[in-house]
Parts: structure tokens; sequence; C-alpha cells
């Protein structure tokens, strides 16, 4: 329950931009436990989602430690990374990110697919997800005819099926609406308690960020925690 699952010590990480290189993430050190909520807070280009690219295994930083569920990510080839990745973390993001084309019930099922999960078996756990989403009325139907808040259930649906250990959640509330935001929520922390999964939510609403058990801020490269943090 209290195992360490996310262990980031001394990262760096910057961009190159024309003849400059720009500092992002300097000396980052973070470390979250397994079953943990935390809400990453900044400003607008401080790095938030930089950061939680490199927790994600989606971007390498430059240097520092990181070990992810006990793997060296640093060590780490990419199709290790790639089979990490796969197993242990669900992401969501402001935009939904579905698929157009498919129904809700195949957007859910679709990393399911990835793994070659046997078809019947994968619509079987997309339906059960959909469910535990309470859109299982919504099963066939496309993105397109669902609204915000319905969209980003599916793909709260989708980033749990496989059962990962963690969900990377980038301003998942950014799009909806204040009630919307909060039933939202209110969905990904009970998921949190009731399946144990890890959660990190990068928000700029410090009432959103109140209800994870933890707040960090980026702020000029680093990360502060604590109850001073705000938006
Ligand atoms: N792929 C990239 N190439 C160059 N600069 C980038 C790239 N991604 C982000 N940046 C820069 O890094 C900084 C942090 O970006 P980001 O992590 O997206 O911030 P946040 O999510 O907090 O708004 C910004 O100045 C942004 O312009
Ligand atoms: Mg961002």
């Amino acid at each position: 329950m209290n195992e360490r699952l996310i262990h980031l010590l001394n990262i760096q990480k910057s961009y190159q931009h024309s003849i400059e290189n720009l500092a992002i993430l300097n000396n980052v050190s973070l470390t979250i436990n397994t079953g943990e909520s935390c809400a990453l807070l900044g400003t607008s280009g401080s790095g938030k989602s930089t950061l939680l690219n490199i927790l994600g295994l989606l971007d390498s930083a430059d240097s520092g430690e990181y070990y992810f569920a006990g793997h060296d990510i640093f060590t780490a080839t990419p199709d290790e990374l790639a089979a990490i990745r796969n197993r242990h973390i669900g992401f969501i993001f402001q935009s939904f990110n579905l698929m157009p084309r498919l129904s809700a019930l195949d957007n859910v099922a679709l990393p399911l697919r990835y793994r070659n999960t046997p078809h019947n078996e994968a619509r079987e756990r997309a339906l059960h997800m959909l469910v535990k989403v309470g859109l299982e009325q919504r099963a066939q139907h496309r993105p397109a005819d669902l609204s915000g808040g319905q969209r980003q259930r599916v793909a709260i649906a989708r980033a749990l099926v496989g059962e990962p250990s963690l969900i990377l959640a980038d301003e998942p509330t950014g799009n909806l609406d204040r009630r919307t935001a909060d039933e939202i929520m209110t969905l990904l922390l009970s998921l949190n308690q009731t399946h144990n999964v890890t959660l990190i939510v990068v928000t700029h609403d410090p009432a959103i960020a109140a209800r994870l058990d933890r707040q960090a801020r980026v702020d000029n490269g680093v990360v502060r925690e604590g109850v001073a943090c705000s938006a």
C-alpha cells in the first residue's frame, strides 16, 4: 500500500530554442507512493506538462534519476519503456483525445486491443469500465454524440481499462464547466480509492487541487510541496 511508485531525483530538462538552451526543470525531486493522489499546480509555461510527460515515459529528462515501480528509467531501452508505459500508465488529457470514428465502447477497448487481448474479452472489460463511469447506456455512441463530461468519462474508462498503477491527467477538467469538473474529480478520486491507482492531476484550479492528498507546485524549475501552493 505504501510502497514507492515514483522516485524522481534532481531531474533536469531543457529545450533548445534557436540559440538559447531554455532550462524548464532544474533539480526536480519528487516521491509518490502507490495509491496517493497528487495535484501539480503552476502558472502556464511553468513545466507541468513537461514533468507529466517525463513521469509518463513519453519524454525523457536530460539528467537526474528516475525510478518507476522499481525500474531504472534512465537505463531502460525504448522497448522496455513502451512495455512499462503500456502496462502501468493511463493518460487523460484536457481535450479527451478520443478516436472520433470509434464508439465509446471501442475507444475504451483500444488499449486492450494494443495488448492483443482477445476481441470479446476486450469488449467485455471495456463495457465493465463504462458501467463504472456511469456510461453503459452510451456504449455505442461516438464521441461527437456525447457531452464534454461524458467524453471525459470515456477517456477515464480508457485510461483505467488496463488496470494501470498510475493515472496521469493533464488538466482533465480544463474544458468542463464547474459542476461537471467537480463530478469528474469525484469520479477520479473514487477510482483512485477503490482501485488503489495512483493519481497525478495537473490543474490550474486550487479548489480541485485541494481535493487531492498532496499539492505540489512547479515554479522556476523546481517542485515545492505544501498547503501554501496555489495556482
Ligand atoms: N517540445 C518543446 N520544444 C521546445 N520547448 C518546449 C517544448 N515543450 C514545452 N516547451 C516549453 O517549455 C516550457 C514549459 O512548457 P509546458 O511543460 O507545456 O508548461 P505547462 O504545462 O506548465 O503550461 C514552455 O516555455 C514551453 O514553451
Ligand atoms: Mg500544460
